[in-house]
């Protein structure tokens, strides 16, 4: 848990403006270097916009896999998802790039749907939450994973492949542990304080499953630091090698604050919503922009404070388009208005694609569980 006086980062809550490299110092992790950059591309063949774009830039032993790699040994990707609503746009920032992670070093991902967390620490039925894993696993499948990379752990119908490890985790960890990393009280269910074990188990199943070391490389959003803090802390106890990570910055909101809501839909789009509502939201969106059409064709916008460049910047992977909104918009050629609907296009050819891709999910999700694998 990252607290400071103007920014708050928990994995359930994420308040204020947040200064990303003192998020980094105070969670521990390091910074990721032009070097370690270079150093993936270099082995991947390949170079991601959102690596190249600074939205992952931090790590805990990303060393450990890079070394795997050079060296032709086995490891494994994992991430996950806390499924309490209708995906947004920001949930799958991180799962992009993992797929792109797959792909490259042909590495197979474990996946972590935790209804039960949902369950635990929001107010939600168990069945709605079941239902959301489901739901936002087709997401997942239509990002175009195929079904031998990518093994679906639904937490309360597959907990035999993580409750063996999980004790052993639970056993490690103290209750003040627990409260200080969370911020949980002595009012906090049980099942909450339990719930990091699972999270953390995932971490060692490879090494299970596969019955070899395989340390994991887990890409996700910064805020899910402190289970694996935690993981690397116990993982020699144990007898497991410690997880790496590698985590991304937030997509802002829509309308500018830090991340978006999924209790506050105005702030996010959400995949399933419908062609006049992400426009809607989109040219409500915060700019950088100036108060007149007048006054931005005379003296220009500001896109590194921009949303809407944001977006461009997380969702449009070809440079020259990014490259030409930036300078257009400093140079006052382009207005916001004009901006905005060229992202709407960009945002609904995607969201149409991606829907697409979900429907025809719907009849080899099976293939993806891990039940039918290991
Ligand atoms: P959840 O469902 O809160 O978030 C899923 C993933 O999305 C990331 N994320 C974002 N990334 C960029 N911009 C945003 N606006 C944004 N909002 C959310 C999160 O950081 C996360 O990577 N407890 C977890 C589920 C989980 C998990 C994992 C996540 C289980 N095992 C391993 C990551 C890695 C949760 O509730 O995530």
């Amino acid at each position: 848990m990252a607290q400071d006086q103007t920014f708050t980062v928990t994995p359930w809550e994420v308040k204020g403006r947040v200064d990303y490299r003192k998020l980094a110092e105070q969670f521990g992790v390091k910074l990721l270097t032009e070097e370690d950059i270079k150093k993936i591309e270099k082995l991947a063949g390949d170079s991601h916009h959102l690596l190249r774009r600074g939205f992952f830039y931090a790590h805990r032993g990303l060393e450990t896999i890079i070394e795997r790699i050079e060296k032709g040994q086995r490891w494994a990707l994992y991430t996950g998802r806390g499924p309490s609503a209708d995906l947004h746009l920001g949930h799958i920032l991180p799962w992009m790039f993992t797929k792109w992670l797959c792909d490259r070093f042909n590495v197979e991902l474990f996946f972590e749907m935790t209804d039960d967390e949902k369950f635990l620490v929001r107010d939600l039925p168990l069945e709605v939450a079941n239902r959301y894993a489901y739901d936002n696993a087709l997401t997942l499948i239509a990002l175009g994973f195929r079904p031998e990379q990518l093994h679906l752990i639904i937490d309360t119908e597959d907990i035999h492949y993580l409750y063996k490890i999980a004790v052993k985790v639970a056993k490690c960890l103290t209750l003040s542990t627990i409260k200080h990393t969370f911020g949980f009280t002595d009012s906090t269910n049980v099942g909450a304080a339990f719930f990091p074990t699972l999270q953390i188990s995932v971490a060692f199943l490879p090494t299970e499953l596969y019955r070899e070391e395989a340390p994991v490389l887990i890409p996700a959003g910064i805020d899910q630091d402190p289970y694996f803090r935690l993981a690397r802390d116990i993982a020699d106890r144990l007898g497991y090698p410690k997880p790496c990570t590698l985590y991304c910055k937030f997509v802002p909101a829509l309308t500018g604050e830090e991340k978006m809501s999924a209790s506050r839909p105005e702030t996010a789009i959400y995949v399933n919503d419908d062609d006049e509502t992400v426009r809607r939201k989109i040219m409500n969106a915060f700019t950088g922009g100036q108060p007149t059409k007048e006054l931005q064709r005379k003296l220009g916008g500001n896109p590194d404070i921009c949303v809407v460049y944001r977006y461009f910047m997380a969702y449009v992977p070809d440079d020259n388009i990014v490259k030409k909104i930036y300078e257009d918009c400093r140079s006052g050629n382009l207005i916001c208005g004009e901006c905005k609907r060229m992202l709407y296009e960009h945002i609904v050819r995607f969201l149409h694609e991606l829907r697409e891709k979900r429907e025809k999910a719907r009849d080899i999700i099976h293939k993806y569980r891990i039940s039918s694998k290991f």
